[in-house]
């Protein structure tokens, strides 16, 4: 093997198949084709709950093209009773057509299948579905915290207390009380959910997009008793997940119908239809009380968060979770609570918790800071904790200070004055805010082989999942690296089932976890063969597991973290609010792919704002949809809201990971709309408790 010149991990690469998908080489799940493919179009509930008393399915037969309509009454059964693997009982939302129960508005009472996809969606619109309605309830509010069900939660723990909450409180000279909300929000990737199932040589084959083949493989042999091994998912492009791309209602369908009609299947959910069966993030509201020394620092952390979810599942915005490795404080209380509406069920959408948490969160830091005369980044400095400030545990590394330190530099923050609402600039009030930032650095077991080919060049196969991340090119700097040799000699496979068990893309804990299972394997590879070896034809493989190693790592605090600042100029007369600038400085492990950690890290951020400023998902109460469920209805941040925004990072390695790294995915978001709010009230003097910052509320 001949050695590179220097690291590769570190220096910026274009994404490996980014020529692919700038040309349109690249296929997606709903581009590829098979032989006799027919179209499955879904036919989604129009009332917000009752039950399906009637599907008039024979005028609809008769229509072009139409094969055939699955609904309650006719489609395969379907078991609920395994454990996914994400280890918690299946969603079972997508247990589609098993009974005739309307749980929520735009759930999928029908599948209908065509020769076309324009006959199948036109035989699904004219499908008439008769219900016995009955009445629903939508309405989420801080209010019904009293209603909140006993939930027995998974991860994270439900219940968090440490320490006597009131009698710090008490013993506080200056005491935060106040309470925050976040509205119902939607991740629509720009790739829609999509899907075609065939049965092939007795085995089934999805093609898919996902956010990993092995969690699909799972759920679709647990839900229709298949072993595993005869299921295959296949993935390699994919064009978003963001939390929203597991196993949905449209990947069952579509198994069923091609099962029923031993043809391939193919479904694709429209962008209408993903907002009610994509997931989404549940509104929250939540309250903090903080309990501090006149100089700032915590006595007492209290966060209580509810969240809201379905009638038929249990899912809960971890919120509260987000202050429990922050701060250090004598007394530490987090709790979730959860409603259950009728509603879809809500799901993963990045940095779920930590989002709204830590706008709750630091914005009563920063509200702490305004009442103790405390500048903003020195309370939060005062108030590092040595250990987790609720696990006790050492920290793998945190370097949360040094973002501060760094990010202050570089975004000027010592000319900042912290009198609000003194800087203008003509009819604009001008303001800096910032705030932290932090998510789990987690790594999960995963698989890999390593080819060592005849011609010299190396393949790499790993059952990685690449959502956009740019996952595939960072493991190719990994593999390169570790077999020092150039990347033109690296070929990297993901996306497919059959490449052995792997992490799926998400908990931002996907690139860390494949390059642990890539280096294991490559210095397998690099112990086994001889310089100088010839390599017969077939090449030399090697496989690695990381169960075991990533079973043993040490019990420590591991997060990724950052500091968030924002400026803002906001209009008196319009209620109109500018983010001029933000700048995110991280911890987050060794950087692979500057190039794609960038993008990370901003995309995160564009979203802090658009959460900060736009994002809201209304529900009509009086019949329990979505106000515009589309991305013309549903207002987010466009480029022109999107500026001057800038990331960079600190040294931070992961001590106990084979490269270093920690995770990058999710924690751009955190913190960055709690960084805009702090802005906007530095700029107005008035706080904003609610998201999104509408014109409306700045008035
Ligand atoms: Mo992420 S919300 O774990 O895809």
């Amino acid at each position: 093997m001949t050695t590179a010149a220097k690291p590769l991990i570190g220096t910026a690469h274009p994404r490996v198949e980014g020529r692919d998908k700038v040309t349109g080489a690249a296929r997606y799940a709903g581009e590829i084709s098979f032989a006799g493919l027919a179209h499955g179009w879904l036919a989604l509930s129009t009332v917000a709950r009752g039950r399906v008393r009637e599907i008039d399915t024979e005028s609809v037969l008769s229509m072009p093209g139409v094969l055939t309509v699955l609904h309650h009454g006719n489609a395969p059964r379907v078991e609920t009773g395994y454990t996914s693997v994400l280890g918690v009982p299946p969603d079972p939302t997508v247990a589609v057509f098993q009974h005739d129960r309307v749980p929520h508005k735009g759930w999928p009472v029908a599948l209908v299948v065509a020769e076309t996809s324009e006959q199948a969606r036109e035989a699904a619109e004219s499908l008439v579905v008769r219900y016995d309605q009955e009445p629903h309830d939508v309405a989420f509010s801080a209010r019904r915290d009293a209603e909140a069900a006993p939930f027995d939660g998974h991860m994270p723990p439900a219940l968090v207390e440490k320490g006597d909450l009131e009698a710090e409180l008490a013993a506080s000279a200056v005491v935060i009380d106040a309470e925050y909300t976040t509205p119902e929000e939607y991740h629509n990737p720009m790739e829609p959910h999509a899907t075609t199932a065939r049965w092939e040589d007795g085995r089934l084959e999805v093609v898919d997009s996902n956010q990993g083949t092995n969690w699909v493989v799972g759920e679709l042999a647990g839900l229709f008793s298949l072993d595993p091994g005869s299921v295959r998912v296949r993935s390699e492009h994919v064009g978003g997940g963001f939390g929203s791309k597991g196993v949905r209602a449209h990947q069952v369908a579509a198994v069923m119908a091609a099962t029923v009609l031993r043809r391939p299947v193919r479904v694709v959910l429209t962008r209408r239809q993903m907002f009610s069966l994509a997931g989404h993030r549940s509104p929250t509201a939540q309250r903090i009380r903080l309990g501090a020394e006149a100089d700032g620092r915590l006595r007492a952390l209290e966060h209580r968060s509810l969240s809201r979810t379905s009638t038929v599942y249990d899912f809960i915005e971890p919120s509260a979770g987000a202050s429990r490795p922050m701060y250090a404080a004598d007394a530490h209380h987090t709790e979730n609570r959860l409603i259950r509406l009728d509603v879809p069920s809500p799901t993963w959408m990045r940095a779920p918790g930590e989002a709204p948490g830590s706008f709750a969160l630091e914005s009563a830091l920063d509200e702490l800071a305004e009442r103790c005369g405390v500048d903003p980044v020195e309370l939060r400095i005062r108030n590092e904790p040595a250990v987790g400030p609720v696990s006790g545990l050492p920290f793998g590394s945190r370097n949360l200070v040094g973002c501060f330190r760094e990010g202050a530099r570089r975004f000027g923050w010592a000319e900042r004055d912290p009198r609000p609402g003194i800087r203008r600039e003509g009819r604009w009030l001008l303001g800096t805010g910032t705030a932290a930032s932090s998510f789990p650095a987690m790594a999960m077991p995963s698989t890999a082989a390593l080819t060592a080919e005849a011609d010299g060049t190396f393949t790499v196969r790993i059952n990685a999942a690449d959502i956009g991340t740019g996952a595939r090119t960072a493991l190719t700097l990994v593999a390169a690296d570790a077999l020092e040799v150039p990347t033109e000699r690296v070929r990297v496979r993901i996306g497919d089932s059959d490449l052995g068990p792997a992490m799926f893309a998400g908990g931002s804990a996907g690139t860390r976890s494949w390059s642990w299972a890539v280096t294991a394997a490559a210095e397998e590879l690099r112990g086994s063969l001889l310089p100088g070896a010839t390599i017969p034809p077939e090449g030399v493989t090697v496989t690695s597991d990381t169960t075991e190693a990533v079973g043993a790592l040490a019990r420590r605090e591991r997060h990724s973290y950052g500091a968030q600042f924002a400026e803002v100029a906001v209009d008196p007369a319009t209620g109109e609010v500018r983010v001029r600038r933000m700048l995110g400085i991280f911890a987050a492990g060794r950087i692979v792919n500057p190039l794609t950690a960038r993008n990370q890290f901003v995309g995160g951020m564009t979203w802090g704002i658009s959460m900060a400023l736009h994002e809201e998902a209304v529900r009509d109460q009086a019949l329990g949809g979505l106000y515009g469920p589309d991305l013309a209805g549903y207002h987010f941040a466009a480029h022109a809201d999107i500026r001057n925004v800038e990331a960079g990072w600190v040294e931070d390695t992961d001590p106990d990971d084979p490269v270093g790294i920690k995770g990058i995915g999710e924690v751009g978001i955190v913190g960055a709309a709690a960084a805009v709010a702090n802005a906007v009230w530095h700029a107005t003097g008035v706080r904003h408790r609610h998201l999104p910052i509408r014109p409306d509320r700045v008035l």
